[in-house]
């Protein structure tokens, strides 16, 4: 089975269990927990297998096919029933009939991967918006908080990891992918426990003044910190990072916010060491100046916040100061694509740092004549970016 399918499947169930949710929780059935409705099972859907084991994922589509078909048909046969008293008793049993077949000819699939166990902040969505003065706030907390255990570089290294009885993860690397970010917030919460030893192998940030905005900012911050670092160990940005969301104000509009410019490619211009002069206004793009201490004239759009030019730096795994001069690529989904370092004059295929979208069948590989910036923005529209968080499209 494609990778086209699988992320298609993976997209229902994770809105079936989206609605089942939303739908319980509009019901009264379910309470809110840290502001969004809970989910009230021990267990929720897993996803990584399906992408390990196309056959499964076959079973799950082909089941999930299945049991719609069964509601459907015993939906029917009892309206039928209830409103159609004349109709024959055969037409009722016989729905009844197709409803049965339809649940048996399902190929079940093993229960064991199809379930993996929940939290009640397993479906949550970070409501922090990946803003600059969150992620930095994210770090500062971090530091005071997390360092000692984990490593002011969130590497694991920290005074007290070799004290402990397991040693702290690596929060660099892909782990923070693998888990859904619900999922990341309530271990963060609540600690962590290792059930077989019947003992905490992290402590609970509710025992400590940290509120739930503060875990999600932190949670930022890591996001951002393990961007950084992939940069930094594989030249690329193995899982997509978004553009933080920032206030700006552009030549021509209002002031407005970085979210405002979904639908079009947006260069950052970060603040060089020499005076900046914003670059010359560019029809495929929309370029942002980050403002630096020095004023900037000729902008097309300008970012005035502060927070800004260390946040990127996070993302690029620089120092702030040796950030300076650097420009980033947005796609038009807001995910950030391609970075140039400082002092190069023409943008190259080895700017692009964020590869991992589909090639889509319908287009053809980025046109040879083409070249560099021209050649990167068509990969760029043409290979759309699929970020994936523990096995589901996110
Ligand atoms: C007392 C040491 C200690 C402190 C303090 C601590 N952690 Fe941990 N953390 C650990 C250990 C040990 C693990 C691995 C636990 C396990 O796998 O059972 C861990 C695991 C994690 C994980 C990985 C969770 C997963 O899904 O595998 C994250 C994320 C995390 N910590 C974030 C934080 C944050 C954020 C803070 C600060 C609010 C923090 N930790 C404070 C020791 C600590």
């Amino acid at each position: 089975m494609s990778e086209v399918w699988a992320a298609w499947i993976l997209e229902w169930l994770l809105a079936a269990q989206f609605v089942l949710r939303d739908g319980l929780h509009a019901l009264g059935l379910t309470p809110l927990v840290a502001g969004q409705p809970g989910w009230p099972f021990a267990e929720r859907l897993s996803a990584e297998m399906m992408w390990i084991d196309p056959g499964h994922a076959r079973r799950v589509a082909i089941t999930g096919i299945c049991v719609v078909v069964a509601v459907f048909f015993f939906v029917i046969a009892i309206a039928v029933a209830l409103w159609c008293r004349r109709v024959r008793s055969t037409l009722i049993a016989g729905l009844m009939g197709v409803a049965f077949i339809a649940v048996l000819a399902a190929p079940w699939p093993a229960s064991h991967l199809l379930w993996v166990p929940a939290v009640p902040t397993s479906l949550h969505r970070s409501d922090s918006g990946f803003q600059p003065a969150g992620i930095m706030r994210g770090q500062a907390l971090f530091q005071q908080n997390c360092a000692q255990c984990h490593g002011a570089d969130a590497r694991g290294q920290g005074p007290l990891a070799s004290t402990l009885g397991r040693w702290p993860p690596d929060l660099t690397g892909g782990l923070l992918w693998k888990r859904l970010e619900g999922e990341l917030f309530w271990r963060v919460r609540h600690g962590m426990r290792d059930e077989r030893l019947g003992r905490e192998t992290m402590p609970g940030a509710s025992q400590t003044q940290l509120s739930d905005a503060d875990i999600w900012q932190m949670l930022d911050y890591l996001q951002a910190r393990a961007s950084g670092q992939s940069l930094r160990d594989l030249g690329a940005w193995e899982r997509p990072v978004r553009m933080p969301s920032f206030a700006l104000r552009c030549r021509y509009g209002a002031q407005r916010r970085s979210d405002g410019l979904k639908g079009q490619r947006v260069l950052l211009v970060l603040p060089s060491r020499t005076p900046l002069s914003a670059p010359p206004e560019d029809p495929r793009m929309v370029s942002v100046t980050v403002r630096a201490s020095v004023d900037v004239v000729d902008f097309e759009c300008l970012a005035d916040d502060a927070q800004l030019l260390p946040a990127l730096a996070l993302l690029l795994g620089e120092r702030e100061q040796d950030a300076r001069g650097f420009q980033l690529l947005a796609d038009r989904d807001g995910w950030l694509r391609a970075r140039s370092a400082p002092g190069r004059s023409a943008w190259s295929e080895d700017d692009f740092v964020c590869r991992t979208g589909v090639q889509r069948a319908d287009k053809p590989v980025a046109d040879a004549n083409a070249q560099g910036l021209d050649a990167l923005l068509r990969r760029m529209d043409d290979n759309p970016v699929k970020p994936v968080r523990a096995g589901f499209p996110h």
